[in-house]
């Protein structure tokens, strides 16, 4: 029998396969990064993360899927030779920007669970035309990876969807190398009280299942992390006809490592 946790993730899974089949479908000029794209939600959202020198050169249709909430590459230090494992890749943005920072002798692997993500993701990476970035299908509460095989874990508001981030922090840490760091942009909770929402469209928007900071940090140092950090990232995503209620949720960037 189907668990909470397992409606869960597959109504995110059916959000964001929708959102990838969407993208997919858009001809050339509906993708146009003009502002005349009309098949995504909202056409601007990548404008609010990345500057114009991040984006320029990246397939529009990675440009066009993209649904973070931060921009985990800007201040995760990538330095060549690393190899970066990014939570919930989606339409590819963040791996093209890790795999620019670690060159060719680095290697970016993106995680996603939805197969058309994994599919927009390829095609994506067969337009960049690049060999240090591979997506691989699985989910993040259970990667399909050997241990200690990353120096680096990114992912961009993706942790916020999981109904068990004790497993992405157990499953990050067997993977990441001693000494491995994880940059993580992700959505949280205001208060103790948690998201005022709790419905499960709210989950798969990023916000009922967000965290309030405290309870986020003692899941990734029941995990083994140390030296944690969270700083504010919100990016003001609320358009002028946006009737929605507060949510008590924003953004926020998290360092953490594992001990060397
Ligand atoms: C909000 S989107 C973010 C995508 C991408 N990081 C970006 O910034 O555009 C969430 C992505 O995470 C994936 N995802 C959600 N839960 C997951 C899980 N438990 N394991 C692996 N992937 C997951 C979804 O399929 C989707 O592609």
């Amino acid at each position: 029998m189907a668990t909470e946790q397992d409606k869960i993730k597959e109504l995110v899974r059916e959000r964001y396969g929708a959102r990838a089949e969407r993208v997919i479908s858009l001809t050339p000029v509906e993708l146009e990064p003009d502002g005349s794209c009309c098949g995504v939600e909202d056409p601007e959202h990548a404008m609010r993360l990345y500057n114009e020198g991040q984006l320029s050169g990246l397939p529009v249709a990675s440009i066009a899927a993209s649904a973070g909430c931060g921009n985990p590459t800007a201040l995760a230090g990538l330095k060549p030779g690393e190899r970066v494992l990014d939570l919930g890749s989606g339409g590819g943005i963040d791996c093209f920007l890790a795999s620019q920072q670690v060159g060719n002798t680095g290697h970016v692997t993106g995680l996603d669970m939805t197969p058309a993500m994994l599919e927009l993701a390829r095609a994506n990476k067969a337009k960049l035309g690049i060999e240090n970035v591979e997506f691989v299908q699985g989910e993040m509460e259970k990667m399909p990876l050997p241990d200690t095989s990353v120096d680096v874990i990114i992912s961009n508001c993706v942790v916020c969807l999981s109904p068990d981030k004790d497993a992405v922090f157990t499953e990050s840490y067997r993977v990441l190398s001693p000494g491995g760091r994880i940059h993580l942009s992700d959505v949280m909770a205001l208060t103790a009280d948690g998201p005022s929402v709790n419905t499960p469209e709210e989950w798969v928007s990023c916000t009922a299942g967000a965290e309030y900071v405290d309870v986020y940090r003692d899941r990734l140092v029941r995990a083994g992390f140390v030296d944690i950090e969270f700083t504010s990232e919100s990016v003001d995503y609320k358009k002028d006809d946006d009737e929605r209620p507060p949510t008590n949720t924003a953004g926020y960037k998290v360092v953490a490592h594992k001990p060397a």
